[in-house]
This record gives C-alpha cells, sequence and structure tokens, in this order.
C-alpha cells in the first residue's frame, strides 16, 4: 500500500485517481475538498469528488462542477441585489481552514517542489491581538503570495511578521510576509482585514469606541485608499457597523467591496454554544446571525439546524433562548474574563474565513455587515444580512424566507442601526465625500 499526501494532490493539475492500493491521507483528503480536485478511487468508475463529503468548495477553477450544498433549509434564496433568481439553496459550513496540520508536509511537498496556486496579496491593518492572529492564519491558508501587516507602532508589524515567517517551515506555508508603519506595503493587495482601533475594556459597550476609532478608520482608509485602490476591505474593528459605514465612506468604494465582519463569528459564537449542551458538535449545527454585532442581533431559529434536523426539533425553546442571550453577550463574556482587550482567536479566524471564501470563490451563505440596498426592506443602513460572497466581495444578498417575528426583528435591528449610523454625522473625523472616481471603481 502506498500513501498519497496534500503534496501529491496538489501537484495533481486535475482529477487524482488513485490506483490499486494507494490511499489518501485525512489531510490530503482535506486539501482535496480545499481545491476542488476530485478523487477517483481504485476500481471505482463513478468519480468520486471532495465535495460529496462536505460542502466545501473549490479554491480554484481545476472542475467547472457547480457547487454543491447539503440541504436542509427551507429558505427560497434569491437574490436582491442580483436579479437572476436562485434555486433553493441552503447556507453550508465554512471553508475549512485546516489546510495544513502540524508537521505535516507544506506546500513544498515531499518532492521539494513549490505549487503554483498562491496567489495575490491580502493585507492586515492593525497588528493587535486580532490582526497578528489574522495575518498568521491568513499566511497558513497558503492561499496568497505575501501577507503585509501594517501598525503604526514602529517595529511592532514588521517583528511579528518576521516571528510568523520564521514559524513558516513549521506551520507548512510558503506564503511570504512582511509588516511596516507604512500603508504603503498594503499595495497590490486583493483583500484588507481592517482591525485598526481600540478594543474593549470592562464595563465599555461597542459604541463607546465610535469616536477613537472613526479618526483610526478615516487615517487608515485615506492610506487603502491611496495604495490599494482595488481591495476589497473586510472590516473587524468595533463599533461594527459603524466602522464599516466609515470605511465605505472614507475609501468611497463600492459596496460590494466592503463588507464588516461579525455574522460569522456571531454565528460561530452559537453554533458552539449549542455545542455545549451535548446535543450536537458545533460543526454539526448551523445558524446565521443577522442584525448587529450587539444587542440587536437577530438570530432566526427558522434557518438553524442540527445537521438536518431544524434545531427546534432539537433543543427546548428555554434552552434556545438561553443560548440566543449568551451569544448576543459573548463578546463582554470574555472581555470581562480577560480584563484587559477583547476576544481575538474566533474574530481572527471568522475575518479571515471571509477573506478564504472569496479567494477561493466558495458559494455559500455567510452572514455579513452590508448595506441592505432593498433586501428585506430595511433601512439603507449597515446590518448583518445572509449574503454569497465572490471574488471581488459581496455577490448578494440571499432572501430567506424568515418568520414575522424574525423579520419583524431585523427590521428593528435595521433602524437602530440606521440610527446610529446617521448621528456619525457630528463626528469630528465626518467623511468628506469620496472622489467621484473612486466610488465608481
Ligand atoms: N467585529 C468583531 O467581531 C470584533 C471582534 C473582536 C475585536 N474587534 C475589534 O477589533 C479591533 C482590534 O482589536 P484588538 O484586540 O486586535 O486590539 P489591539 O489593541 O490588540 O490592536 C489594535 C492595533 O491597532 C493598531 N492601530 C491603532 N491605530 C492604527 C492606525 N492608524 N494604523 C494602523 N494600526 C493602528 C494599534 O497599534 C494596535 O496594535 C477593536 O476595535 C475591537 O473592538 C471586533
Amino acid at each position: 500500500m502506498s500513501v498519497l499526501t496534500a503534496a501529491d494532490v496538489e501537484a495533481a493539475g486535475g482529477p487524482l485517481q488513485l490506483r490499486a492500493g494507494q490511499r489518501l491521507t485525512p489531510l490530503a483528503r482535506d486539501r482535496a475538498k480545499e481545491l476542488g480536485v476530485e478523487i477517483i478511487e481504485a476500481g471505482m468508475e463513478a468519480k468520486v469528488s471532495a465535495d460529496n463529503i462536505s460542502a466545501r468548495q473549490p479554491t480554484t477553477t481545476r472542475t467547472s462542477r457547480p457547487a454543491t450544498v447539503t440541504p436542509p433549509l427551507t429558505a427560497t434564496a434569491q437574490a436582491v441585489t442580483n436579479s437572476a433568481s436562485m434555486t433553493t439553496r441552503p447556507f453550508a459550513p465554512l471553508v475549512s481552514g485546516a489546510m495544513y496540520r502540524r508537521n505535516s508536509l507544506g506546500p513544498m511537498g515531499k518532492a521539494g517542489k513549490a505549487t503554483t496556486i498562491r496567489r495575490g496579496r491580502a493585507g492586515v491593518v492593525g497588528a493587535g491581538h486580532v490582526g497578528a492572529m489574522a495575518a498568521l492564519r491568513l499566511a497558513e491558508c497558503d492561499l496568497f503570495d505575501h501577507v503585509a501587516l501594517v501598525d503604526v507602532v514602529p517595529g511592532l508589524a514588521a517583528g511579528l511578521a518576521l516571528d510568523m515567517w520564521h514559524g513558516a517551515g513549521l506551520y507548512g506555508f510558503a506564503t511570504t510576509l512582511s509588516g511596516s508603519e507604512d500603508l504603503a506595503e498594503l499595495a497590490g493587495c486583493d483583500y484588507i482585514i481592517i482591525t485598526a482601533g481600540k478594543p474593549r475594556q470592562p464595563g465599555m459597550t461597542r459604541t463607546d469606541l465610535t469616536v477613537g476609532n472613526a479618526a483610526i478608520m478615516k487615517s487608515v482608509c485615506e492610506g487603502i485608499r491611496r495604495h490599494a485602490p482595488e481591495a476589497t476591505l473586510v472590516v473587524v474593528s468595533n463599533p461594527l457597523e459603524e466602522m464599516t459605514h466609515l470605511a465605505a465612506e472614507y475609501t468611497g468604494f463600492p459596496q460590494q467591496r466592503v463588507l464588516g465582519m461579525a455574522g460569522v463569528l456571531d454565528s460561530a459564537r452559537f453554533c458552539s454554544l449549542v455545542g455545549l449542551t451535548g446535543k450536537a458538535r458545533p460543526q454539526e449545527v448551523r445558524a446565521l446571525a443577522l442584525g448587529s454585532h450587539g444587542p440587536e442581533m437577530v438570530i432566526p431559529l427558522s434557518q438553524a439546524f442540527v445537521g438536518t434536523s431544524p434545531i427546534e426539533k432539537v433543543l427546548d425553546a428555554a434552552s434556545l433562548a438561553a443560548i440566543i442571550e449568551r451569544t448576543r453577550e459573548s463578546g463582554g463574556e470574555v472581555v470581562k474574563l480577560l480584563k484587559k482587550g477583547s476576544a481575538y482567536f474566533s474574530p481572527a479566524e471568522s475575518a479571515v474565513s471571509m477573506v478564504r471564501i472569496m479567494a477561493s470563490g466558495s458559494d455559500e451563505v455567510i452572514a455579513a455587515c452590508v448595506r441592505p440596498s432593498g433586501a428585506y426592506g430595511l433601512a439603507d443602513a449597515r446590518v448583518g444580512l445572509p449574503v454569497r460572497l465572490d471574488r471581488r466581495g459581496l455577490r448578494e444578498v440571499v432572501q430567506l424566507q424568515l418568520r414575522p417575528d424574525e423579520l419583524k426583528a431585523l427590521k428593528e435591528a435595521s433602524a437602530r442601526l440606521a440610527q446610529r449610523i446617521g448621528e456619525l454625522a457630528q463626528l469630528p473625523s465626518r467623511p468628506e465625500p469620496a472622489g467621484a472616481a473612486m466610488a465608481s471603481g
């Protein structure tokens, strides 16, 4: 028997035919799923696609097979920003980040031959807790040629980037890293995660951060506009909806290229808390946290599942209400325990997931903070909605069949957010109209 590894999958350049006696490592199967490489089992007529195992999507265009997703939603998924009507398609778990496990063969493979699938640049602004972790996870994905990290603190980003690169052989990635105080380091970035800004301290609300972080966002966005005008932004800085709005205003980028990260994290928190009941593992749970990254968070139970079972058939109403409440408070719970700063492992992974989904062309439905542009009849602010992304950012807002009470809660959340975003006009660093050329870019 011989064993094929992830490196063999990467080198396949198309469907990988297993011969009699050949086996794939679990990691190699993961890698095949990530790349959309079809595995043809020895002696089997039918092609066995990696996607038969899960709903993950190809990261390259090596296969033309359409996206498959696992079914349980009752929702009619319909594009709102795109008039093409969609078939009923549920959302599916996120693209795996487990591309290379520790001590496994890295992207150079056993033949020592670099693969050619890495392309483009990703950037992270703010090399604090979330930003540093995000940069490392972006590098670990091994999807990009280069990851650039920027922070105002002299030497911080450069030092962290060098430290991460020192571990490249151990982690198993070949994505290079650099760090700088200068936003020019972001030149040529396709995706930029913005984490610059103060985190909450115990007793603070996210809204308490508005004035300080708005000023930071302004200077960061001016630099991005100058040095990386084609980038797609994933905003992490809080308060999330306000900062996402300001990022769009300060850069003048099209709405499709400015996304806020909160829904991926809040959905993940909900799934993990369901996991604590012992009724399901977190990865078996699917749910979408919509509305705001805060008190107006809406988790529609009509769209939540454990495997293929509606979650309301698995857990009683009181348990679910308690889990939703704890999800809303999860960020604060971590802040209270840490006593200094806020959560960063799961936030960093959530932001990186969004980049990975875009870079890989995945079809899955996730929650992201976007401008509704008429979807769900919502106020035209920023709000967490179910979306599909493409390589450039927002592809479409997905119209789910929400129950009347869920839709009402979403509308209330959107109205509150519209009010808070309206109040940004009072800021000392309020946005000036961006250049017309940028707005059309
Ligand atoms: N959206 C979410 O779900 C979510 C989750 C966690 C944290 N956050 C937010 O993310 C932000 C970062 O959190 P953190 O824990 O990494 O904070 P942190 O203090 O550890 O890091 C912030 C970094 O930003 C840098 N910075 C400040 N101004 C800058 C500028 N003009 N240019 C470049 N860098 C600049 C700081 O030097 C610091 O290193 C906070 O606003 C926090 O509230 C959001």
